[in-house]
C-alpha cells in the first residue's frame, strides 16, 4: 500500500467507496473516467472479490476500460448493454442544481453519452470540486479535427453573441501535438471564468459545426457524493431533496493497492 495518500486522495477515494454502495448485484453500470472514477473501480473490483458481486460495467474511455480488466470488473460495450441501471463518474465542478462540468480527462463525449442512457448517474467528487458559479474551470468541447481553427473562430463569435467576454479558447495539447480523444477528436477548452446560463450556453456550442459535444453535464445528474479529507461523505439526492452525512471508514485493502506498491 503506498505510504500516506493525500487528503484530496482520501477525500475521493470515500467518495467513490460510499457510491459503489448504490451498487447491487445484476445491475449494468456506466464506470466513468478519472482518478475519482478510478477509486470507484478499484473498490468495485473489491467487492466483486469479496462479495461474489455480479455486475457488467460500461467504460468510458480506453483508461478507465484497462483499469476494469487490471481489477477484475467485467465489460461490455453500451451496444451490447443499450441501457444501463447506474453511471458512477467524476466531475471538475458542480453548482447547486447538480449541472457538471466535466471533460477535464478528455473523455467527456462517452462520458456523456453513456450517463445519459442510465437510469440514474452518481457524481463522485471532493469537496473542492463544489461550486457556487460554474466556469472556473475552462469548459471543454471536443470539436473534429477537420476545420478545427474554423469551429474555433465560430466558439468565439458565438460567445461574443452571448455576451460573454474575457474568454480565452485553447486547443488542448498533448506535448507539441494537440490531444487527441479516444474518438480521435481534439479537445478546446473554453477559459469562461463564469457560465450564467449553461442552458443556452450548451445549445449554441453543439449547433455550430464541427463541435461534436460539450462539458455541460445538465439534467443528467442524480445523486453528488462529496468526499472529505477526514473521511466524512456528503450524500445529496436532487429527487428526493435529501442531504446526509456519514464516515466511511478509510481502511483501503491490499486488493485495492495491489498495483499501486
Ligand atoms: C474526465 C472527467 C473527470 O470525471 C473529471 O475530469 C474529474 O476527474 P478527477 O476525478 O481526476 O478529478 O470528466 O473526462
Amino acid at each position: 500500500m503506498p505510504a500516506e495518500l493525500s487528503p484530496i486522495d482520501k477525500a475521493k477515494f470515500v467518495a467513490a467507496k460510499r457510491a459503489t454502495e448504490f451498487v447491487e448485484t445484476g445491475m449494468k453500470l456506466g464506470l466513468g473516467t478519472g482518478s475519482t472514477a478510478a477509486w470507484m473501480v478499484r473498490c468495485l473490483g473489491e467487492r466483486i472479490r469479496e462479495e461474489g458481486l455480479k455486475v457488467v460495467g460500461v467504460p468510458t474511455s480506453t483508461r478507465t476500460a484497462e483499469l476494469a480488466r487490471q481489477m477484475g470488473v467485467p465489460i461490455t460495450t453500451l451496444d451490447e448493454a443499450k441501457w444501463l441501471d447506474l453511471t458512477i463518474d467524476g466531475a471538475d465542478e458542480f453548482d447547486h442544481n447538480f449541472v457538471l462540468i466535466k471533460g477535464g480527462g478528455a473523455a467527456l463525449l462517452q462520458e456523456k453519452i453513456v450517463a445519459t442512457a442510465s437510469d440514474r448517474m452518481i457524481v463522485i467528487a471532493d469537496a473542492a470540486k463544489e461550486v457556487a458559479q460554474l466556469g472556473v474551470f475552462p469548459l471543454p468541447v471536443e470539436v473534429i479535427s477537420f476545420g478545427w481553427q474554423t469551429t474555433k473562430t465560430l466558439i468565439e463569435e458565438a460567445l461574443v453573441s452571448l455576451d460573454l467576454l474575457n474568454f480565452e479558447c485553447l486547443l488542448r495539447m498533448n506535448g507539441a501535438k494537440p490531444l487527441m480523444t479516444d474518438e480521435s477528436n481534439y479537445i478546446i477548452d473554453l477559459h469562461l471564468k463564469r457560465v450564467d446560463n449553461p442552458r443556452q450556453l450548451a445549445l449554441v456550442l453543439n449547433q455550430i459545426p464541427g463541435v461534436v459535444e460539450n462539458g455541460l453535464f445538465i439534467d443528467i445528474c442524480d445523486i453528488v457524493v462529496i468526499g472529505h479529507g477526514d473521511g466524512r461523505v456528503t450524500v445529496r439526492d436532487i429527487n428526493l431533496g435529501s442531504e446526509t452525512d456519514d464516515f466511511v471508514e478509510f481502511k483501503p485493502s491490499k486488493n485495492i493497492f495491489a498495483d499501486m506498491e
